[in-house]
């Protein structure tokens, strides 16, 4: 007999989960290897995925809206204090905690691609499509601000996987799977429905995301190639 499973997650999530993953690596591995042009691609594959991401956070299922797991410091403070117990409950979706550090990461990778799109190297060879847009000196300070944020996006995913590994270890609860497959154990009486999506809602926001990706791909000029 198969064990009866709840949606928690919608199959965008974790789409935009495991490709900002990947693009995240690409990114890094990029730039290690000077390899700009397609560096400024991940960068801008990055930042649709970010779009889309908060306005799904506005227009997506239960588990993805900012509402529902943006909570207040009573909700947090309550639940780290149950943090010790090795009693899961499985959540319908991002903990109180958690949404507060899906937040700090979502910022954190904003940030850095703001910067990225301003920022020169030195010698000014290679920049961000909006470089212009700024003095030379403010571009630096972008490119200062991209290499360090660098920094605190490892923190942040660092303390991210070892959280995972603490639910796993510690509470007995694999958060990964549904990241993958969509659905958790169903509980003994479950009471959550299994979560609903609108594919054509999902459409339109990946369509938006891509377009206005691309319109400062391209530095907001949209007559001849781009000089940069
Ligand atoms: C979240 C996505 C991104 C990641 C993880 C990332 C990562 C990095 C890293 C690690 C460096 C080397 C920094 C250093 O040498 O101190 C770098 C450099 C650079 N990146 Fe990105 N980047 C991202 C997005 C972007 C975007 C969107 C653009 C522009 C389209 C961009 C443009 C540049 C440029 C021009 C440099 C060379 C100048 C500099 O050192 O700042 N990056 N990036
Ligand atoms: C570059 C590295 C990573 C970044 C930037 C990242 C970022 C994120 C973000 C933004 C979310 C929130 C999803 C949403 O609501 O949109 C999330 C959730 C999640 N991530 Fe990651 N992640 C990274 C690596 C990983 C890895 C390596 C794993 C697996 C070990 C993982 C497992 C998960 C799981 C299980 C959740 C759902 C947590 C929950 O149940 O509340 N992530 N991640």
């Amino acid at each position: 007999m198969t064990t009866p499973t709840t949606r928690i997650w919608d199959p965008t999530i974790r789409l935009f989960h495991w490709l900002l993953v990947g693009f995240l690596a690409f990114s890094w591995w990029t730039a290690e290897h000077h390899e700009m042009e397609r560096h400024r691609f991940s960068g801008y594959t990055i930042l649709a995925l970010l779009l889309f991401r908060v306005y799904w956070g506005f227009a997506g299922p239960r588990t993805a809206r900012f509402s529902r797991f943006v909570r207040g410091p009573g909700a947090v403070v309550a639940y780290v204090r149950d943090l010790g117990s090795r009693k899961a409950h499985a959540a319908d979706g991002h903990n109180p905690l958690g949404g507060w550090s899906v937040i700090a990461m979502l910022l954190a990778v904003g940030l850095m691609v703001t910067a990225g799109l301003f920022a020169s190297d030195t010698d000014g060879i290679e920049s961000g499509p909006l470089a212009t847009y700024i003095t030379f000196d403010q571009s630096e300070t972008a490119s200062a601000v991209h290499g360090f944020v660098f920094n605190i996006i490892l923190g942040l995913v660092a303390l991210h996987v070892l959280a995972i590994a603490f639910y796993l270890l510690w509470k007995q609860q694999n958060l990964v799977r549904p990241m993958l497959t969509g659905r958790r154990p169903a509980q003994d009486h479950e009471t959550t429905a299994d979560l609903q999506w609108s594919p054509v809602r999902a459409l339109v926001g990946i369509i938006c995301a891509a377009a206005i990706a691309w319109a400062v791909s391209r530095g907001f000029h949209f007559g001849a190639a781009p000089t940069y």
